[in-house]
């Protein structure tokens, strides 16, 4: 059983500000640039960063689902300043722009090149990720999830070399995150553990951080989307239940939920824990009759006190269900994507990397049915 996470991790509020220290003594490096999006410049988030290295390069036109021709057209900039740290600062796009950078730092052409494992030649240059959400994961994993616009698809592009040399993951970085990236976030992080714990490369050791951190997200994102300013704990909870669920899924796989958020992420750019959190249940329905038992397992360890396997099982989907509801996710509906697409959807979930790891073999046909499911629903 191999379990991998090398990345330094700083846990706890108040870590950002070893940020200067980390870099300057740990790191050693003297020209790292800052990845990031402009919601977060506008933030003011980077106040002191900025205090702290007056005259960093900044990118901030990462886009959510970012795009491959928005990485390649930064790295031809990136490159010509020579940097030796690329700085990741936001949610799971920067994040994930952030290693796709630091992989293009040091091996020539585009990120399509590098589509799959280890395609590199390189050693990446070092990433230090610093999540502002509490979803990604992605500070403690190995891949980058980049969309390839011309053919609507997003790639994975991951290897041990991938992993960010530093994370630092401060719960006081989301204190006034809006209500609803906490809940588009959370569900996120709820369901990298939840299919985690289902799929078919778990282990001990992940099964072991995916129950902690079904645990910690369900006994804290209520709190934190109706007053995150006011709830340390729950934010705190939040953040260490999003990052084990990251050292779940980064050693086990996700399985049928990402497949098709992935997929229509891609084709329709709706935003990654969304999608996640509308099909999460009814992707746990198509699997209960494979695994009930450990769904079941799951359900006790949150306090559902049924006494048979199966209704342990569809009680804890009914909780995930009222929950999404609870937090103002649309429905499947609301997107406004046409059942005409259903084939091209169920066509790339299948097509995806981690459909040979959900608990319940899947055929294209199942997940068109599964599609159909939420759209009724
Ligand atoms: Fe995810």
């Amino acid at each position: 059983m191999l379990f991998h996470m090398p990345a330094r991790l700083y846990f706890g509020s108040g870590e950002i500000n070893n940020l200067k220290l980390i870099i300057d003594e740990y790191l050693k490096v003297k020209n790292p640039v800052l990845v990031t999006d402009k919601g977060i410049v506008e933030s003011g988030l980077l106040t002191n960063i900025l205090k702290l290295f007056p005259g960093i390069k900044i990118f901030d036109e990462i886009e959510p689902n970012p795009k491959s021709d928005t990485i390649n057209k930064i790295a031809k900039e990136m490159r010509k300043l020579n940097p030796d740290l690329i700085i990741g600062f936001g949610g799971g796009s920067p994040l994930d722009a952030g290693k796709a950078l630091a992989l293009l730092g040091t091996n020539h052409g585009s990120i399509e090149d590098y589509e799959g494992k280890e395609k590199y030649k390189n050693d990446p240059l070092p990433f230090l990720a610093i999540p502002t959400t509490c979803g990604t994961g992605s500070e403690v994993t190995w891949v980058s999830v980049i969309t390839d616009v011309n053919r609507k698809f997003k790639m994975s592009i991951k290897g041990p070399k991938m992993y960010p040399a530093v994370s630092i993951v401060d719960p006081d970085l989301i204190k006034t995150l809006p209500p609803k990236i906490i809940a588009s976030t959370g569900l996120d992080a709820l369901t990298h553990a939840v299919e985690a714990y289902l799929s078919k490369p778990a282990t001990l050791i992940t099964d072991n951080h995916a129950v902690k951190a079904v645990k910690l997200i369900l006994g804290a994102i209520e709190g934190a989307y109706d007053d995150i300013e006011n709830h340390h704990t729950e934010r705190e909870n939040l953040m260490y239940g999003s990052t084990i669920a990251g050292f779940a899924f980064g050693n086990s796989d996700v399985t049928a939920v990402h497949c098709i958020s992935e997929s229509i992420g891609a084709l329709y750019d709706i935003p990654h824990g969304v999608a996640n959190s509308i099909f999460l249940p009814h992707v746990l329905s198509y699997n209960l009759p494979e695994c009930f038992i450990k769904m079941a397992t799951l359900a006790r360890h949150i306090g559902i006190d049924e006494k048979d396997d199966m209704s342990a099982a569809k009680a804890f989907i009914q909780k995930i269900k009222a929950l999404s509801n609870r937090l103002g996710i649309p429905l499947f509906k609301d997107l406004k994507i046409g059942k005409d697409q259903f084939e091209i959807i169920s066509k790339m979930s299948f097509e995806n990397n981690s459909t040979p790891s959900n608990p319940r073999q899947l055929e294209q046909e199942d997940y068109h049915n599964i599609l159909e499911n939420a759209y009724e629903s």
